[in-house]
């Protein structure tokens, strides 16, 4: 997702902006850009590639001013190129903006028979020589603006500045965020508070259809038909140390080491009595809920699948997974005792904020998990439950997975409860699996040396397969994801009883398998499985507990003993050495783990 940043104070722009660039960097992006205006003239520097090659550029060409905006940009319309990059700018506009103008087209069309010229290849370019069009016919700064975003269709968040007038940044927000930072003489502009860190607690989040006005005497914020509203300021306490890598070479690393601490959080949430109170679920009928909808994208999804599986074992309730980017086009039937549970770490992801939409026109009980509480998906949902796994940036979800997985299997176990499915026993017996798992993560961390080795002959191979039947389905197509968005190695997840019927002709030396196989009640047809890929030569790396590595630990070529755990809470447990043999894969090959090349955090497109 691009990163938006602007400045307005007593400072020089430029070296703030780029600060602020730089703690967006983790949302994932291929270009970035700032303008400053300095005796009223506009300055813009664009760079493709890292930020560090705009810094490189801006210690060459240094450029004034003490107002500016900056862009990092995840190309969407055209490619990755300095001429793409944001701010795009007319004579005298310059924006920046997150999102997409599905109607550019259109109005690039009209424009440019109009005698405008554009220079780049992207959908955003549009924006300021529209504004530039309604200047050159007289209109004012706020009323060029508002004529400006009345004409545009899609999602966006934007900010314009205008040369001459170096006390004017607008705002403009429709689907995708947009805050306003306040610290004395200083207002800040981001995509989200996370650039702010350190700089200002003080933020005003925009709603969609707003535009903003911020000038040194001050905001003035108008609502979707222009006119001026008021939007309450929040505090954030994000503090610069959390932004910090506490030691550790990437944040992917100090994300995955600080699960045992993050979960205890999401455990002793969901053991406590009567979590689910009148507070966080308001009068939502649990007790008549017939079906639970689980939708989400990419990792969200798979823990959807997963819980899935507890929501039949213990609520007994029907549980169906749904990708979000498929949900609305096959014109889903939305029963009014059905409960839509949408999983997003940012709450921002398009396509699962899209499915939400339909459920909510569709007048369906709908409830968000969520690791940001000031998200759209946060504001849009009837109810949400947040995560607790606190900032995320590497761009890879891993202590939000567990997280997420924690909160629904307290769901799934309250669901039992309240549908009398769980004995008293049994609700203990798993509310004592929940509490354990911190302590057998921290065991799994130690296990990091001998992952490493695992993925060092990994890296050698071009190809792998992740297997698993059961809950280990889910899990191993969650782990083939992390592999092949860090290390970029192609992974294929699969159900273990899938190999036989096709996918085995893919198996040879040098295409490993990776099998995910608790000495369940399911190892024993795991176990054939691997004796089909052992019989064709392919190489095994086995994850089981210590009575599935005695069974068949020496037949094979790289065996990890995990902790043997409730059968219902092994994802949790098994997704961990995946998401260490994904990090030192890539690490290996030497990638940017944070920052996956094509990649952004949270995917606020279609
Ligand atoms: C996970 O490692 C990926 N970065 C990606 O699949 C992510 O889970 C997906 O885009 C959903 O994001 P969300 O949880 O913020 O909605």
């Amino acid at each position: 997702m691009c990163g938006i940043i602007g400045y307005l104070g007593k400072n020089e722009a430029s070296p703030i902006l780029l600060e602020s660039l730089r703690r967006l960097e983790y949302r994932g992006y291929d270009s970035a850009g700032i303008t400053t205006i300095h005796n009223g003239k506009l300055f813009v520097k664009k760079a493709a590639g890292r930020l560090v090659n705009l810094a490189d550029l801006l210690v060459k060409e240094p450029i004034r001013g003490k107002i500016g905006i900056g862009h990092t940009r995840w190309a969407t319309h055209g490619k990755a190129t300095t001429i793409n990059a944001h701010p795009q700018s007319s004579n005298n506009v310059s924006v920046v903006h997150n999102g997409i103008i599905e109607n550019y087209k259109e109005i690039k069309k009209q424009l440019i028979e109009e005698g405008y010229f554009f220079r780049s290849e992207t959908d955003t370019e549009v924006i300021p020589l529209l504004c530039q069009k309604f200047l050159d016919q007289g209109y004012s700064y706020t009323d060029s603006v508002h004529q400006t975003v009345d004409l545009l269709k899609g999602q966006y968040a934007i900010c314009f500045l205008f040369e001459n007038n170096d006390d004017l940044i607008f705002l403009a927000r429709s689907g995708s965020p947009l805050v306003i930072g306040h610290s004395r003489s200083t207002t800040y502009v981001a995509s989200d508070a996370l650039a702010l860190a350190g700089l200002t607690k003080e933020i005003t989040y925009l709603e969609d259809g707003d535009t903003a006005a911020i000038s040194r005497e001050g905001t003035t914020i108008f609502d979707s038909s222009h006119k001026n509203v008021h939007r309450s300021k929040t505090f954030v306490s994000i503090n610069a140390i959390d932004l910090q890598k506490g030691g550790f070479k990437h944040y992917m690393l100090k994300e995955i080491h600080e699960q045992p601490k993050a979960l205890a959080k999401a455990i002793q949430t969901v053991t406590s009595e009567n979590w689910l109170d009148e507070a966080s679920v308001g009068n939502l009928p649990l007790d008549e809920i017939e079906g639970v909808n689980l939708l989400g994208c990419g990792t969200a999804e798979y823990a959807c699948m997963i819980a899935s599986y507890w929501f039949e074992n213990l609520a007994k309730l029907p549980g169906r997974t749904e990708i979000a980017s498929e949900f609305k086009y096959r014109d889903p039937i939305i029963k009014p005792n059905d409960l839509s549970i949408f999983v997003s770490q940012s709450g921002e992801t398009a396509d699962t904020l899209s499915a939400l939409r339909y459920v909510i026109k569709n007048k369906g009980h709908n409830l968000s998990i969520l690791n940001n509480l000031a998200s759209t998906m946060a504001k849009e949902s009837t109810y949400s439950l947040p995560i607790h796994a606190d900032l995320e940036l590497s761009v890879a979800s891993t202590k939000a997975f567990t997280c997420q997985l924690v909160i629904l299997a307290g769901l799934a176990l309250e669901l039992g409860k309240i549908r009398k499915n769980l004995s008293r026993k049994e609700y203990e017996q798993y509310r004592e699996g929940l509490l354990n798992l911190p302590g057998y993560i921290n065991i799994i961390l130690d296990l990091s040396e001998e992952i490493r080795k695992i993925a060092q002959f990994l890296t050698e191979c071009p190809n792998a397969l992740f297997i698993g039947r059961g809950l280990m389905f889910p899990t191993a197509l969650e782990g083939a994801l992390k592999l092949k968005e860090i290390s970029y190695i192609h992974a294929e997840g699969m159900a273990a009883g899938e190999l036989k019927h096709g996918p085995i002709s893919l198996i040879e030396r040098t295409f490993p398998t990776v099998v995910l196989a608790p000495s369940d009640y399911l190892f024993d047809k795991t176990k054939s499985n691997m004796e089909e890929i052992q019989s064709r030569n392919g190489p095994i790396i086995l994850l089981s507990d210590a009575r599935g590595i005695d069974d068949v630990g020496k037949d094979v070529d790289f065996s990890l003993t995990l902790p043997k755990v409730h059968p219902l809470l092994t994802p949790i447990i098994y997704t961990i050495p995946l998401q260490l043999l994904a990090y030192h894969s890539g690490v290996i090959k030497g990638l940017d783990v944070d920052n996956p090349r094509h990649l952004a955090k949270s995917v606020t497109v279609e």
